[in-house]
């Protein structure tokens, strides 16, 4: 037998004139006042994202993200909350998972890859960039592992 679910919006705290571009997959975050979401993107549920964000086609956002206000979330970016710290997938154990925080005005660009960490507002991220640790000093970070490149 086979077991069929379809993508949607479902349980979503949705703030005034925020835009969607179907397909989406959306349910029981919040979004804010506002925002644009691009088509094929993916939020779960507990994730909070701010006022006035564009969050681009193709993107993953993941449990435990929030993400603050006027931030722009590039095509392809993924968020991630296992690390597979016990040698795999957590395997829905979410003691495992880890949170991730996006301050104000930060850009990431596309196909960047988010692990879970805190980055302070006013940050940019390069695309394809791998952030591993946390970013307390606004700038633009590039590469794998990320690395700050020029200071603002
Ligand atoms: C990171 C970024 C913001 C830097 O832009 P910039 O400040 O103009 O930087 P520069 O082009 O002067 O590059 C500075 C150095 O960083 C390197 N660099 C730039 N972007 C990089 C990236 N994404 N990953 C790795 N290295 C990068 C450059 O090769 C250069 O290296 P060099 O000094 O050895 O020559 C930009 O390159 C970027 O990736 N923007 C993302 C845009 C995006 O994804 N938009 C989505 C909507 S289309």
């Amino acid at each position: 037998m086979m077991q069929e679910y379809f993508s949607g919006i479902k349980d979503v705290k949705m703030g005034e004139h925020v835009k969607i571009v179907h397909p989406v997959n959306m349910y029981g975050c919040e979004v804010g006042d506002g925002t644009f979401v691009g088509p094929f993107v993916e939020i779960q549920k507990n994730v909070i994202i701010g006022k006035d964000c564009k969050i681009q086609s193709h993107s993953f956002v993941c449990e435990l993200v929030t993400i603050g206000d006027n931030c722009f979330i590039g095509h392809g970016v993924m968020f991630i909350n296992d690390l597979f710290s016990g040698g795999g997938p957590a395997m829905g154990d979410i003691t495992k998972w880890r949170k991730t925080s996006i301050g104000s005005k930060v850009s990431i660009g596309s196909n960047a890859t988010i692990l879970p960490v805190n980055i302070c507002s006013n940050t940019v991220i390069g695309a394809g960039a791998v952030v591993t640790k946390d970013i307390h000093t606004p700038g633009v970070y590039a590469g794998n592992p990320a690395k700050l490149i020029k200071t603002l």
